[in-house]
Parts: C-alpha cells; structure tokens; sequence
C-alpha cells in the first residue's frame, strides 16, 4: 500500500492503567507515535495523529488554545505530549488533532455505561468537577477533512461547541431519554482514582474556526443525534 495519509488513533488510552504501566505508555503513547511518524516522513505520506486535552493541567478557566503551554497531570497526559512533540519534530508537515470526551458507534462509551447502571440501580454518581466538551466521534470527521483538503498543519482543537461537567452531561442524557435517575454529584477525589485529571480542559475551536471557516455544533445537539440512534 501507498497510503497518502495516515491517521494515528493507536495509543495506550487506559488512564489509570499507564499509572502501572508507564514503560508500556512511553512505549505506544511516545515511540509508536515516533514510529509512525518517521515511517511517514520516509515515505512522503501526510500524518494526522491524534492527542488529548490531558495534556493540559486544568488549571485555566477559560477554554485552552493550541498555544497554551501543556503541563499533563498524568502519565497518560505526559507521554501524548511527548508524541505530540516527536511527531512535530520528526515529520515537516504534520497535522495534530486534540479532542476530548469522545463518544461514538460502536463501543462502549461514557453515555451507554451509564445508561447501563442507570437501568440497572436508578441511581448513578457522576463527578461535577471536571469540565470539557462531550464530543462525537462522527462530529470530527468532517473538520478534519477540510483541514486536509486545505493543507492544514500544526496543532488544531476540534470538539463539539458548549462546555459541561460530566454531571451536566448525565443530566442532559437522561432528560433526554426521559429516564428518571436518581443522579448523585460527587467530587473527583471520591472517586479514588490513580490518575488526576485536569479539572477545566475545554479545548478553543476559535484557531478551526479562523482557519476553514467551521464551527462544529453543540455538544446537546450532537448528543441529540447520537440517542436517536442507540
Ligand atoms: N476517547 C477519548 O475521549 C479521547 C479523547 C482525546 C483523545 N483521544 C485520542 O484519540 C485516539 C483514539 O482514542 P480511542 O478512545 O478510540 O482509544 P481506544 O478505543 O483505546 O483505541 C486505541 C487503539 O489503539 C490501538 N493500540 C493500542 N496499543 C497499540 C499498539 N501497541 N500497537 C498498535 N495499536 C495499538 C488499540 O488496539 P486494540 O484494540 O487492538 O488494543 C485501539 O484500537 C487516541 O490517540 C487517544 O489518545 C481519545
């Protein structure tokens, strides 16, 4: 095969899992990104690779800009950064999608557990202290295909408009599945998890938006969509 593009979505996504494994997540997170992206540099084929807004510490309060100095909490956070940063200096034209909070077709996602255990228990506990952008993967598609056609290279921003936590997020799910949910918001910390998370990570489209002229829709709309159809 001669591919004219590839798109790098491989990586150790396991947040809490890279916190036991850091030798695995530098192995896929920053050397497989290497990997791929001297390939491509080789051959003359165009990257797209795909990173996180882990990579940012959430300290900020408004939305986080391309420009933004990373500072990842995590080691999930910490080695994107790092392929992040091999794919910029080994390929000459490299294009970097950060996303975040991504659903899709498909597989299990944030939206199909918690239905799950909201069928189950009539009761779920979402953490209110975490903020970003619910973004569905069909939304990214079309973005991402006229930064190609454009020539687009560099770091862009793409997720859906509007920011919530993940209880907004439970809430708007079950008022509009009409489901009665007894949802509970609680803090991070309760959670126990090994992998801090950044507490504000919303991602600017606005450096999308000047550059092809779109602007992806809300996050309640895009959900809208998706509930249809599961
Ligand atoms: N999901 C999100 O909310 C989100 C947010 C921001 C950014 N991202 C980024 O978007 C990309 C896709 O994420 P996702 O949520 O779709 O993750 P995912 O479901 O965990 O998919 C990751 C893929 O990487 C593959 N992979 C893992 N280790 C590999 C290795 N050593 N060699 C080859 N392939 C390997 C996995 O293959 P197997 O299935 O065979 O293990 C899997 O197909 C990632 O780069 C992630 O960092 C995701």
């Amino acid at each position: 095969m001669r591919p004219d593009i590839i798109i790098n979505l491989a990586a150790m996504t396991d947040v809490d899992g890279c916190e036991d494994d850091v030798e695995l997540a530098e192995m896929v997170n920053v050397n497989g990104a290497e990997c791929v992206a001297r390939l491509c540099n080789e051959y003359g084929i165009r990257i797209i690779h795909f990173s996180t807004d882990y990579v940012f510490d959430g300290k900020k309060r408004i939305p986080y800009v391309e420009e933004d100095t990373p500072a990842p909490l995590s080691v999930y956070g910490r080695t994107k950064f790092l392929g992040e940063k091999k794919v910029l200096e080994i390929h000459p034209y490299p294009l970097i999608i950060r996303t975040q909070w991504i659903y899709g077709n498909g597989r299990e996602n944030f939206i199909t557990k918690i239905l799950r255990v909201a069928e189950k228990e009539g009761r779920v506990d979402v953490v209110n202290d975490q903020f970003g952008s619910p973004t569905y993967a069909k939304d990214l598609a079309e973005p991402i295909r006229l930064l190609i056609d454009l020539k687009k290279t560099g770091i862009y921003h793409v997720v859906n408009s509007g920011i919530c936590s993940w209880y907004d997020f439970a809430q708007e799910i079950f008022t509009r599945k009409n489901m009665c949910v007894d949802v509970v918001p609680i803090s991070s910390t309760q959670l126990k998890r090994k992998a801090k998370r950044p507490a504000f990570s919303s991602l600017s489209t606005e450096k999308l938006k000047r550059d092809t002229g779109y602007i992806l829709r809300s996050w309640k709309e895009a959900l809208a969509e998706y509930l249809n159809q599961i």
